[in-house]
C-alpha cells in the first residue's frame, strides 16, 4: 500500500504562524488601547497622540501585509484576529475588556481594515467610538456608520454582532413555539378528560405552566407574540393558554415571585375549566344565545369550582385556582356574574386573570362576534369604559406590558408603509412607538416576513423616521397576523 501523496509542507508550520498572529494581534490590541487613551486624554496636536496613532497604524499595516487581510472580531468574551483567537491573560485583561465593552456598546461585532488605513482614519474612528452616548447599541452602530461616511473615512468596514443574536432569537422562537404547542395539547387533554368525567393528568399541566413561566421570565416577546395565533377551531384551548401567558407576563410586571407566578399561571389556565361542564353546542353556537342558554353559560364560573374539586391533585388543593374560576367575571364593582350575596373584594389573581381574559376574548374572532376588535381598540375600551370593571392599577401595568398598540396590531405608518406590531418598545416612554414588522411598502406590495423597525428611531435632526397614523383591520388586506409570528 502506498502512502498518499503529500503536498509540500508550508514554509512556516501552522502552529508557528498562529503564534505569530497571536503575538502581532496582541500588539495591535495594546496599540489600539494606547491610542484610545491618548485620544481621550490629550489634544490632537499632542506628540503622544500622534505617536500612538502612528503605532496603531503601523501595527495594523504590518498585519495586513503578512495576512493579506485583517479582521478583528468580537465573540462573547473573546477577540479574534481573522481566525485566530487572542489569548487573554492578566497583563492584557484591562485593555481587552475595555475594548470589548467599547465595541459592544457601539454595536460592533467585527471590524475589517482596509489596506490604506491612515492615522487620521484612526483618529476619527477612535474619537467617535468614545463620544458620550446613551443610545442602544444598534442605534449607535448606524450613527457611527453615518458619521464615518460623512467624515470621508472608508478604511473600516463594520458589521453588527449579527450571527449570535440571530441564533438566540431563532432558538427563543423555536422554544416558544414548542411551549405553546405543548400547552395547547395539555389543555385540550385536560378539558376533554373533565368533559368525559375522567381523571386528569395534573402533573402534565403543571409542567406546562412551569414552562410558560420560565420562558416569560427568560424572554417575554416570543411567547406573547404567539398569542396572536388565535385558533378558531381550538378557541377554548388556545384562549386558556393565551390568558395564562398574558397573566404570567402581567404578574411578572407586578413583581410576583416565581412560585406565585406558577400558582397564577395554573389559575389562569383553569379559569374557564367550568366550560367543560357546559354543553358543547352552546360553546360553538353561531347565533346568539337564548335567555335559558345564557344562564347555562353564565354558570361556568361556579361549575369551574366543581370541576377543580374533581381534578384536584393528591397533595395540593387548588384553592387559588378555584377562587379565580369563581371570580373572573365578577367585575370590581360586583356587577358581573355570579352576583355575590355579600360584599367582597376580588382577589388579586382574579383581577389579573380578568384583564387578560377580556383582552384575549375581545381580540379573538368568536362565534358570537363576527368582527374581532383590533387589540388597540380593546385596550382603549378597557381603559375608558368603567363598566368593564377592571382594576385601574393592574390595567395600567397591562398597558405597559402590551403598549398602546398591542402585539399583533396592524398599523399604517406616516411613510404609508403597512406594519404589524412585533413587540412593545423596551424604552418605557415609548409606549406608542413599538417595534414593528414592516410588511408592505407605500405602494401596497406585501413582503413576508418583512423587516423589523424600531419606531423610536430618529433622524439626525431629532424627528422620528416612522410614526403610526392609524390601526387597520387585517381582514381588509387579506392578512393573517399569525403568519408573521411563526
Ligand atoms: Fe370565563
Ligand atoms: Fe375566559
Amino acid at each position: 500500500m502506498t502512502a498518499p501523496a503529500r503536498s509540500a509542507p508550508p514554509t512556516s508550520g501552522d502552529s508557528n504562524s498562529d503564534a505569530q498572529v497571536r503575538r502581532a494581534g496582541r500588539q495591535l490590541i495594546f496599540a489600539l488601547y494606547g491610542a484610545l487613551r491618548a485620544v481621550k486624554l490629550y489634544p490632537v496636536e499632542n506628540a503622544a497622540v500622534q505617536k500612538a496613532l502612528g503605532d496603531v497604524t503601523g501595527q495594523a499595516r504590518s498585519l495586513i501585509e503578512s495576512l493579506r487581510e485583517l479582521e478583528l472580531r468580537m465573540s462573547g468574551e473573546f477577540i479574534f484576529v481573522n481566525q485566530t483567537r487572542l489569548r487573554l491573560d492578566l497583563d492584557n485583561f484591562a485593555s481587552f475588556s475595555h475594548l470589548l465593552a467599547l465595541f459592544r456598546g457601539a454595536g460592533i461585532g467585527s471590524i475589517t481594515l482596509g489596506p490604506n488605513v491612515e492615522s487620521k482614519d484612526w483618529l476619527i474612528f477612535l474619537s467617535l467610538l468614545q463620544a458620550p452616548a446613551s443610545d442602544d447599541p444598534s442605534i449607535r452602530f448606524d450613527q457611527l456608520q453615518e458619521k464615518l461616511a460623512s467624515a470621508g473615512v472608508s478604511a473600516f468596514h463594520l458589521t453588527p454582532p449579527a450571527d449570535q443574536a440571530d441564533d438566540d432569537l431563532e432558538k427563543n422562537k423555536e422554544r416558544a413555539k414548542r411551549t405553546y404547542a405543548q400547552s395547547v395539547a395539555a389543555t385540550r387533554d385536560l378539558m376533554t378528560s373533565v368533559r368525559m368525567g375522567a381523571g386528569a393528568n395534573i402533573k402534565k399541566v403543571k409542567r406546562v405552566v412551569q414552562g410558560i413561566v420560565d420562558q416569560i421570565l427568560n424572554e417575554e416577546t416570543s411567547l406573547v407574540g404567539l398569542t396572536t395565533l388565535r385558533d378558531y377551531d381550538e378557541y377554548t384551548f388556545t384562549h386558556s393558554v393565551n390568558v395564562c401567558i398574558f397573566s404570567v407576563a402581567l404578574g411578572k410586571r407586578l413583581g410576583l415571585t416565581k412560585l406565585q407566578l406558577y400558582d397564577l399561571g395554573m389559575a389562569a389556565l383553569f379559569h374557564d375549566i367550568g366550560k367543560s361542564r357546559v354543553p358543547q353546542g352552546l360553546l360553538t353556537k353561531a347565533d346568539g344565545l337564548t335567555e335559558a342558554e345564557w344562564v347555562q353559560m353564565a354558570a361556568h364560573p361556579w361549575l369551574g369550582v366543581f370541576a377543580l374539586f374533581q381534578i384536584r391533585g393528591a397533595q395540593e388543593f387548588p384553592y387559588r385556582s378555584m377562587v379565580v374560576a369563581y371570580e373572573h367575571h365578577m367585575k370590581l364593582d360586583l356587577t358581573g356574574y355570579p352576583r355575590p350575596t355579600h360584599a367582597r373584594q376580588m382577589g388579586v389573581f382574579s383581577k389579573i386573570v380578568a384583564i387578560a381574559d377580556s383582552f384575549d376574548a375581545a381580540t379573538t374572532r368568536r362565534v358570537y362576534q363576527t368582527v374581532p376588535w383590533s387589540p388597540a381598540e380593546v385596550m382603549r375600551e378597557m381603559r375608558d369604559n368603567p363598566r368593564r370593571g377592571m382594576d385601574p392599577v393592574i390595567l395600567k401595568a397591562f398597558v405597559n406590558l402590551t403598549g398602546v398598540f398591542p402585539v399583533g396590531t396592524l398599523v399604517v405608518l406616516d411613510t404609508f408603509e403597512l406594519a404589524i406590531v412585533h413587540a412593545v418598545n423596551p424604552i418605557a416612554e415609548m409606549l406608542s412607538r413599538p417595534i414593528v414588522r414592516i410588511i408592505a411598502d407605500p405602494l401596497g406590495n406585501l413582503s413576508h416576513p418583512g423587516v423589523l423597525a424600531d419606531l423610536a428611531d430618529r433622524a439626525a435632526d431629532g424627528t422620528f423616521h416612522r410614526t403610526i397614523i392609524k390601526t387597520e383591520d387585517p381582514q381588509r388586506y387579506g392578512i393573517r397576523i399569525g403568519d408573521y409570528f411563526v
